[in-house]
C-alpha cells in the first residue's frame, strides 16, 4: 500500500532511489539570508536569529531575520513581478509547468543535501526525510506542473441574447506561512499550486526550520522563474508572519500550523483587505479499531500514525477507540511495539524517531503527560525523557483513557499513543466526534457496511480505511470544523489560487 507522498508501509518508494542514501557529512549551510527578486539580502533591521539542530541542541547557523520591512520589500517584488506584461504573466501557462518541472529536477538533483538539510534543522530520521518529505516535494511540483496548462474555465449557458464565460485568473500575491513539522513539504504543498496557477509568492518558513525553504530559492533562480515570483522571508510568527497575515497588498494567505494562529490570521485578514485565507491547523484524530478487523495490521497503522514523524503530525493517530473485546490484545501489542521503537541519531539509517523540535514543544508534551498520569490513564510504557539526552522522548503509550482527559481532548504533537475502549458503533461515532477538530480519522473493519457507515458518519476531511497517513498529492486534504479551512493538494486546490472571472457579452441582435 501507498502511503504518505508515495512511500511503501514498510518504508520504500515506488521508484527505490539507487542503494540507501547517505547524508552528507559536515554539510556547510550556504544559503540564510533572505530571498527578494532571486537576491540574497540581509535584514533591514540588521538582526539575525539563530537556528539550532534539536539532536545536539548546537547552534547550525544564524539567518537574516524579516520582519515587516523586509515583508513589504518582499511584497513589492511579489506585486511587480505580477504586473500586466511582467515576464510571469505574459508566461505561456505550458511555460510556468516547465519551470515547475525543472524545479523537480533540481529537487531530484539535491535530494541528499536537502534531506541532510532537512534532518538536521528538525531531526527527523534522514531516511525519512530522504523517502517521505523530499518523495512528497517532488511528486507535488510535477503534479501542479501538469495542471498548469489544464486550468480552464467553462462556457455558460444564459439566455440566447448573451454570450457568457468563465476565466479561472491568478490571485495575485499569495502568502505563505508554513511550520516546522514538516518544513519543505508544507513549502511545495502552496508553491505548487500557486505558481502553476500563476500568482507569486511570498513565503515565510518556520523560525525553528528555514534552511531547506531557503536552499530552494536558489533553486528557483536556477530553474529561470523570473525575479520577484518567489520571495521568501525568514523570521518569527508575530513580526514577520504578522505583517504577511495583516498586509494589504496581499491577495491571499495560506497557512499551516496552530490553530490559535490560525484564528489570529483570519481575524488579520478580516481587519485588513479580507485576503483570502486558506488554513490547515490541528488535529485530534480519532482512529477506530473494530473487533472483525486484520488486528496486526491495525497495530502496526496505528503505532506508525502516533509515532510517525516523532508524533509531530497534525494527522496523528492521537484518539484510538479499540472495541472492547480486542481491547486488551491491541494494547498489550502497542505497547510491544512502542517499546522496539528506536530512538536516536536521526542520521544512523536504523532509527525510527529522533528528537522533539524544541523545547517549547518538549515542554508541552512532557506536561501533557504527566496530566495523563494525574486522571488516571494506565501508563503501559515510556512516560519521560530520555535521561540526559536533552529533546529526546520516549514513546509512551497509556491504555484505560476516558475521554475527559486532556491527552484525549489537546493536540499533542508528541510520541504518546492514547487507547480507548469502545462497545457500540453508534456510540463511539458520537465520541469520535465529539471534538472541535475534523482533520483525519481511520477505521479498521473486515466489514464493508461498517467501513462505510462509519465513514460516511464521521466530520473529518479525510477517512482512512484499513490503512494511516495514505495521502496522495492527487487527493485533497484538510479540515472539517476547527482543523481549518480548504483544501489542498489534488485539483481543489486549484480553486484556492484562482478569482473566477465571468464576461458576459451582449450579443447585438441585429439581422447579420
Ligand atoms: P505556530 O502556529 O505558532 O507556528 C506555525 C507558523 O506560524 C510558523 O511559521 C510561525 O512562525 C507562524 N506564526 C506564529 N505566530 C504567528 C502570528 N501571530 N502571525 C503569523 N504567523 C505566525 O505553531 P507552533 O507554536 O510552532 O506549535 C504550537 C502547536 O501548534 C503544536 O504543538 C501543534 O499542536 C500545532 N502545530 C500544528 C501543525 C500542523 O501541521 N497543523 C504544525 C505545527 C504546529
Ligand atoms: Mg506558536
Amino acid at each position: 500500500m501507498t502511503t504518505t507522498n508515495g512511500t511503501t508501509e514498510n518504508g520504500q518508494t515506488d521508484r527505490k532511489p539507487p542503494g540507501l542514501p547517505r547524508p552528507l557529512p559536515n554539510l556547510e549551510i550556504q544559503h540564510h539570508q533572505i530571498f527578494i527578486n532571486n537576491e540574497w539580502h540581509q535584514s533591514v533591521s540588521g538582526r539575525k536569529f539563530p537556528v539550532y539542530n534539536p539532536t545536539t541542541g548546537n547552534k547550525i547557523c544564524e539567518v537574516e531575520e524579516a520582519d515587516k520591512a523586509d515583508v513589504d520589500k518582499a511584497v513589492a517584488a511579489a506585486r511587480a513581478a505580477f504586473q500586466r506584461g511582467s515576464p510571469w504573466r505574459q508566461m505561456d501557462a505550458s511555460g510556468r509547468g516547465r519551470l515547475l518541472h525543472k524545479l523537480a529536477d533540481l529537487l531530484e538533483r539535491d535530494r541528499v543535501v536537502l534531506a541532510t538539510l532537512e534532518s538536521m534543522d528538525t531531526g527527523k530520521p534522514f531516511l525519512h526525510s530522504f523517502l517521505v518529505d523530499l518523495e512528497g516535494c517532488i511528486r507535488t511540483l510535477r503534479y501542479y506542473a501538469g495542471w498548469a496548462d489544464k486550468i480552464q474555465g467553462r462556457t455558460v449557458p444564459v439566455d440566447d441574447t448573451f454570450f457568457c464565460f468563465t476565466v479561472h485568473e491568478p490571485i495575485g500575491v499569495c502568502g505563505a506561512i508554513t511550520p516546522w513539522n514538516f518544513p519543505l513539504l508544507m513549502v511545495t504543498w502552496k508553491m505548487g499550486p500557486a505558481l502553476c496557477c500563476g500568482n507569486t509568492l511570498v513565503l515565510k518558513p518556520a523560525e525553528q526550520t528555514p534552511l531547506t525553504a531557503l536552499y530552494m530559492g536558489s533553486l528557483i533562480t536556477e530553474a529561470g522563474f523570473p525575479p520577484g515570483v518567489v520571495n521568501i522571508v525568514p523570521g518569527y510568527g508575530p513580526t514577520a508572519g504578522a505583517a504577511i497575515s495583516h498586509h494589504s497588498d496581499i491577495d491571499k494567505v495560506a497557512f499551516t500550523g496552530s490553530t490559535e494562529v490560525g484564528k489570529l490570521i483570519k481575524e488579520a485578514a478580516s481587519r485588513s483587505n479580507l485576503k483570502r485565507v486558506t488554513l490547515e491547523l490541528g488535529g485530534k484524530n480519532p482512529c477506530i479499531v473494530f473487533a472483525d478487523s486484520d488486528l496486526e495490521l491495525a497495530v502496526e497503522c496505528v503505532h506508525q500514525g502516533v509515532f510517525f514523524n516523532q508524533g509531530q503530525c497534525c494527522t496523528a493517530a492521537s484518539r484510538v477507540f479499540v472495541e472492547e473485546q480486542v481491547y486488551p490484545e491491541f494494547v498489550r501489542r502497542s505497547v510491544e511495539h512502542a517499546k522496539r521503537r528506536l530512538v536516536g541519531d536521526p542520521f544512523d539509517p536504523k532509527t525510527e524517531q529522533g528528537p522533539q523540535i524544541d523545547q517549547e514543544q518538549f515542554d508541552k508534551i512532557v506536561e501533557l503527560i504527566q496530566s495523563g498520569k494525574e486522571e488516571g490513564a494506565k501508563l503501559e510504557c515510556g512516560g519521560s525523557p530520555m535521561a540526559g539526552r536533552g529533546l529526546f522522548i520516549k514513546p509512551t503509550v497509556f491504555s484505560e483513557v476516558t475521554d475527559d482527559m486532556r491527552i484525549a481532548k489537546e493536540e499533542i504533537f508528541g510520541p504518546v499513543q492514547a487507547i480507548l475502549k469502545f462497545k457500540s458503533t453508534e456510540d463511539v461515532i458520537k465520541r469520535a466526534n465529539s471534538t472541535e477538530y475534523g482533520l483525519t480519522a481511520a477505521v479498521f473493519t473486515g466489514s464493508l457496511d461498517k467501513a462505510l457507515t462509519v465513514a460516511s458518519a464521521l466530520q473529518s476531511g479525510t477517512v482512512w480505511v484499513n490503512c494511516y497517513n495514505a495521502l496522495h498529492v492527487q487527493a485533497p486534504f484538510g479540515g472539517y470544523k476547527m482543523s481549518g479551512n480548504g483544501r489542498e493538494l489534488g485539483e481543489y486546490a486549484l480553486t484556492e489560487y484562482t478569482e473566477v472571472k465571468t464576461v458576459t457579452i451582449k450579443l447585438s441582435q441585429k439581422k447579420l
